[in-house]
C-alpha cells in the first residue's frame, strides 16, 4: 500500500492548476490516493496535514514571491512538514531556462525553503505560461521589462507556454516513488 498525496496548490492565472491536475493524473496511474487543494479556497488545518502521507505544494510566482495562499499554508505547518515525505513545486517563467530548475539554481525556491527551515526530498522549478493578452497594461509593462533585461519574447500579441511537460512527469514519478507506489 502506498501512502496518499495530498497536493496543494496555488495559481493566480490558471496554468498552476492545468500543472497541479497533470501530476494528481500521473500519480494517479501510479497508483496513489490523490486528494487536490487549491490553496485559495481552502487551507488546510493541523489535523489535516498530520494524517497526510506525503505532502505535494506546488506553487505560482508573482512578482519574486511564491503566491500568498502557498507560503501562508507552508508558513502555518512548517513544524508539521518538516516531517513529512514533501514535495515542493515553484512555477515561474525563469525556469524557461533549464539550468534553472533545481533548488539550488531558483533562488526564489531556494530561499522560499531556507526561510521556512525546510529540506523538501523533492525540490524543483518549472516553467510556466506567458500570456501577454491577459494581463493588465501594468504587469504586461512590467513582465516585458523583465523580458528584455533576460532575453525573454516581448512581443504583447504573444502567449507561450514553456513548461516542460516530461520535466513534470517525472517529477511526477519522483513523488509516486516518494509515496512507494508500485506503479513508480
Ligand atoms: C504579474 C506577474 C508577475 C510575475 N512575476 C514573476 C517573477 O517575478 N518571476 C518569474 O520567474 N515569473 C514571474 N511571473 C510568471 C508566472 O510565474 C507564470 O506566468 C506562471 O505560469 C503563472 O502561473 P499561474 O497561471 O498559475 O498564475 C509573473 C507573472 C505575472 C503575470
Amino acid at each position: 500500500m502506498s501512502l496518499p498525496v495530498s497536493l496543494y496548490y496555488a495559481s493566480h492565472d490558471g496554468h498552476t492548476r492545468r500543472i497541479a491536475a497533470r501530476f494528481a493524473a500521473r500519480l494517479r496511474e501510479a497508483g496513489c490516493a490523490v486528494a487536490v487543494t487549491d490553496l485559495a479556497d481552502r487551507q488546510p488545518d493541523a489535523a489535516e496535514v498530520t494524517a497526510a502521507g506525503v505532502v505535494a505544494v506546488i506553487a505560482a510566482i508573482r512578482y519574486g514571491h511564491h503566491l500568498p495562499p502557498a507560503r501562508r499554508m507552508v508558513t502555518a505547518h512548517r513544524a508539521r512538514l518538516a516531517g513529512k515525505p514533501l514535495a515542493v513545486i515553484s512555477v515561474n517563467l525563469t525556469a524557461r531556462k533549464p539550468e534553472k530548475r533545481t533548488l539550488q539554481s531558483s533562488v526564489y525556491l531556494r530561499k522560499w525553503m531556507a526561510r521556512a527551515g525546510l529540506s523538501p526530498a523533492v525540490a524543483a522549478a518549472v516553467a510556466g505560461r506567458l500570456d501577454y493578452p491577459r494581463y493588465g497594461w501594468f504587469d504586461r509593462l512590467m513582465i516585458r521589462l523583465i523580458m528584455t533585461l533576460t532575453k525573454g519574447p516581448t512581443d504583447p500579441s504573444r502567449t507561450i507556454e514553456f513548461t516542460d511537460w516530461d520535466q513534470v512527469d517525472g517529477l511526477a514519478a519522483e513523488i509516486a516513488r516518494l509515496a512507494g507506489a508500485d506503479g513508480a
